[in-house]
């Protein structure tokens, strides 16, 4: 057999491996958890997609190596579109937000009330940052702190002291300069290319996606960030899978579902997980487990929510009574009617993951956002941000645009406002940092995936070696 019909018999092989994967996936599957729901979800939600993405390890070093993150930092930070605030976060003309990533520091200003602008956060006379790193606030203008050159909000020069002095310089072309800035449902992108494609083309089917659950109405109830002890995307891929639910959260089992988790992607920069909650997990005896026990074990679930289970006095089905109980605190808590809402959006675990660091988690029980970044050059620690949106029934509500920075040593349980997730992220945190030493103590030369459950870690790095090659 020649050479390139050896190689078709081997990927028809592992095309098939993959799909008896798929196949042979635990029951019940999300689609069928959702197939018994009182209300139905949204198309979105039926939708399948994925493919088999290849069976090979993947290289450990580039989970530490400096020099794969330089080129990370060449071919995909400066490349990308990278959520840098909310709308809401720079509410008025004047406000001001500052988004560092490496050793780039963008200013994002509203400069009209339909205008934003995103600015190189550095004087242009000898380089000082304009507004310090990871600060917000108003701003009349744009004035650096050193000798007080002053830029007007849409970057045009307003004041040069001692320009006499300054002959030189031609007034009218020291702009300040312009980074590509853009908005989807009320997230600000900025991306550091001079030409990228369209922020539109580059979200895919998300969009569409994300159109019943309007996010830019919703507002930040918590931002919290910690410097956690792993590289980036290490962190990133804790949050792409379900896999690790058994052994890390087992405390969620009776009330989640982990090895019946649903994953698709669509393109090179989505993908998706869903998992049904108020089900119990199939990596437990399901059949010795009663409604009611799944129904008292959700207690901890809802309390982050500062509500309580009412009493199940009709006996209705665990997903059912969790959905009652979070129509009724979301409602109340945030003066939208709720009550319509379909059974999945108001209670399934539905992320999307957009290349390379942002996850929004979709419907309305759930509303967390996800952020990873590089911890500036070390690829051994990286920053990990949840912010929590909640709808409001005010267009014109405010929010706090203060990040609640949590130090190394303390855990998440420390910001209150993450209620009951905090005991999930100090769990999370602890397999980033055994994830981080072990991979480098690593006699072997890469990671194993499997074929569906961590699928989109293997999407997520398919792209990542797309952007390295084609740039
Ligand atoms: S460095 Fe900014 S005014 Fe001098
Ligand atoms: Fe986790």
């Amino acid at each position: 057999m020649k050479n390139s019909e050896k190689e078709k018999v081997r990927n028809h092989k592992k095309n098939n491996n993959f799909k008896k994967a798929f196949e042979n996936r635990p029951k019940p599957y999300f689609s069928e958890i959702i197939n018994n729901d009182d209300i139905c979800a949204p198309n979105a939600i039926n939708e399948v997609s994925n493919s088999f993405l290849g069976d090979l390890d993947i290289k450990r070093d580039r989970y530490f190596s400096i020099d794969f993150a330089n080129l990370e930092e060449k071919y995909i930070w400066n490349k990308v579109w990278q959520f840098a605030c909310r709308e809401e976060d720079i509410p008025s003309i004047g406000d001001y937000y500052v988004y560092d990533i490496l050793d780039w520091s963008i200013l994002i200003v509203r400069s009209e009330e339909n205008k934003i602008n995103a600015f190189i956060n550095s004087c242009l006379h000898r380089g000082t940052q304009i507004k310090p790193s990871n600060s917000c606030g108003y701003s009349k203008s744009l004035r650096c702190p050193f000798h007080g050159w002053e830029w007007k909000l849409n970057g045009d020069l307003v004041d040069i002291p001692c320009d006499w002095d300054f002959p030189h310089i031609n007034k009218d072309e020291a702009k300040l300069n312009r980074v590509k800035v853009d908005t989807w449902g009320g997230f600000i992108f900025i991306n550091l290319d001079s030409n990228p494609i369209s922020l539109k083309k580059y979200l895919s089917v998300l969009p569409n996606h994300f159109k019943t659950w309007n996010m830019a109405k919703r507002r930040k109830a918590a931002h919290v960030a910690k410097i956690v002890p792993c590289n980036w995307k290490f962190a990133v891929e804790a949050f792409l899978e379900g896999y690790h639910v058994k052994e890390t959260h087992p405390q969620a089992l009776p009330y989640t579902g982990d090895v019946n988790c649903q994953y698709d992607y669509w393109g090179d920069h989505i993908s998706r997980m869903m998992s049904g909650l108020g089900a119990p997990s199939p990596n437990l005896d399901t059949d010795n487990i009663s409604d009611e026990d799944t129904i008292e074990s959700m207690k901890d679930l809802v309390s982050y929510l500062d509500g309580d289970l009412n009493q199940n006095t009709n006996k209705i089905k665990p997903r059912e009574f969790l959905a009652k109980s979070m129509r009724d605190i979301l409602t109340k808590s945030t003066g939208v009617d709720h009550s319509k809402f379909s059974t999945s959006e108001i209670i399934d675990a539905i992320q999307y993951f957009v290349f390379p660091n942002f996850i929004p988690w979709a419907g309305y029980g759930v509303p967390i956002v996800y952020r990873f970044r590089p911890n500036g050059y070390d690829p051994d620690s990286s920053v990990f941000e949840v912010i929590l949106l909640y709808e409001s029934s005010d267009d014109s509500a405010e929010s706090n645009p203060y990040i609640n920075w949590l130090e190394p040593g303390d855990s998440w349980t420390k910001a209150e406002e993450l209620g009951g997730l905090g005991v999930l992220f100090d769990q999370d945190e602890a397999a980033f940092k055994a994830g981080q030493n072990g991979l480098k103590a690593s006699s072997k030369k890469g990671s194993t995936f499997s074929l569906y459950q961590e699928s989109r870690i293997r999407h997520f790095h398919k792209t990542i070696d797309n952007y390295i090659a084609q740039n």
